[in-house]
């Protein structure tokens, strides 16, 4: 279950989450996006948690995932893993995402130990020309051969590294083309790297499918997406131009970098935008806090909290060296940071610091699904309060036009 509460902390007007009207015209054409199964809708992500999903290309043991993308194509993937790997027992994804020789060697390295047939090795780049991401795989595809992987494509059907995977005779899946890099997490671009790993895939997409319901229905005040979408939008026309996302566990760190491309990649164009942050709990209290606290009053918090992480145990006393923190002695960690969770919260309430919580009861396949497509229908939403296009990214096409050219030059 995941909760997301805004009333009485955002500092929002009551009166300002009903006077939406090009919210409720939106609302409608995804309502309809849903209803028709359009696909050549850039919104189709919407459909991906009702697809049924086999997946049987992953359904032999692998001991180490060696997945090759960046942003879109692999942070999703990421995110859950990460969220996920301390608590359950999952095979190992190493990521491949900047070109890093000293975490190539450790990578290749770690390739190179894995038994004949059991790694995996997932190219995963919607175009098929991201140049990091070829450049990995280029350089990846000899090292290894020892060890017989198997090279799982994932891609769009109508790019040339889908068609090499299918003439080579790789498992080659797609991803459906009008559903960008970062709104493709549920796809075969996430989904197939994390089930490989060990992670429920199903149990995400039953979240996501929740998610969905509650989403697009049409009071804002019981539509989590809409409300913290109008949230933002509210303090964003105020003047608040950083969005931080807080994390406790740190497990989820991942989670709020995922959302940093979300919102950083979808919203700042045409000069708007919000400059997202990602902060971990407990640890960066003790360092970024302060500027939360007391800084310049530009920003806008959302706390994601998870309550249970299945997993406890108790602070003994120690008889000789006691009563140094009267009331901890004797507690389990998830009160003691539930503590530190309210007191952080009380002080921005003394301080007048807006902010938002979603409050996870579990950290959990489901949960996490929910929230990954809660997010996505609230960047959506956010574009059309901002009158931004959440689907290009003309900036990073830039960087990728004027590589090539540099490139070629040599
Ligand atoms: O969201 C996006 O579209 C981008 O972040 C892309 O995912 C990223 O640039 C990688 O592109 P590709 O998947 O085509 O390799």
């Amino acid at each position: 279950m995941l909760k997301f509460n805004f009333q009485k902390v955002s500092k929002v007007p009551s009166n300002f989450f009903y006077k939406r009207k090009e919210l409720n015209s939106y609302l409608r054409e995804l309502q309809k996006v849903v209803v028709e199964k359009d696909y050549s809708a850039p919104e189709s992500f919407l459909l991906l948690p009702t697809e049924e999903v086999s997946l049987k290309a992953a359904q032999k043991a692998f001991d180490l995932v060696l997945l090759v993308g960046v942003g879109g194509s692999s942070l999703g993937a990421q995110a859950v893993y990460e969220a996920l790997k301390n608590k359950k027992s999952l095979k190992k994804i190493m990521v491949l995402d900047a070109l890093n020789p000293l975490f190539f060697k450790k990578a290749v390295e770690a390739a190179k130990k894995v038994k004949k047939g059991r790694l995996a090795v997932c190219f995963i780049s919607k175009t098929g020309n991201t140049f990091e991401t070829t450049a990995n795989f280029f350089a990846l595809f000899k090292k290894i051969q020892r060890v017989a992987p198997e090279i799982f494509i994932i891609s769009a059907k109508n790019s040339q590294l889908f068609a090499w995977g299918m003439k080579k005779n790789f498992v080659t899946l797609p991803i459906p083309e009008k559903i960008g890099g970062r709104y493709s997490v549920l796809s075969n671009a996430g989904l197939l790297p994390l089930k490989l790993a060990g992670i429920n895939v199903k149990e995400l997409l039953l979240g996501a499918k929740k998610a969905n319901k509650v989403c697009l229905a049409d009071d804002p005040m019981k539509n989590p997406a809409m409300a913290s979408a109008l949230t933002t939008f509210y303090h964003y026309q105020k003047g608040k131009n950083i969005y931080g996302n807080l994390v406790f566990p740190p497990d989820l760190e991942y989670f709020g970098k995922w959302y940093v491309q979300l919102m950083g990649e979808c919203l700042g164009k045409d000069g708007k935008g919000m400059t997202p942050t990602v902060t971990t709990g407990t640890t960066d209290f003790h360092a970024i806090g302060q500027l939360y606290f007391d800084g310049p009053r530009d920003k806008l918090i959302n706390f994601i909290f998870a309550k249970d992480l299945g997993q406890d145990y108790n602070i003994e006393s120690l008889e000789d060296f006691s009563g140094i923190f009267p009331g901890m002695e004797g507690k389990k960690i998830w009160q003691l940071n539930k503590a530190i969770f309210e007191g952080v919260k009380r002080a921005f309430l003394k301080k007048q610091i807006p902010f938002t919580e979603t409050i996870l009861d579990k950290l959990n396949e489901r949960n996490l699904g929910y929230l990954l497509q809660m997010r996505m229908v609230e960047i959506i939403f956010l574009g059309k309060l901002m009158r931004v296009n959440a689907f290009d990214q003309p900036g990073v096409d830039l960087y990728k036009r004027e590589t090539r050219k540099i490139l070629n030059k040599k």
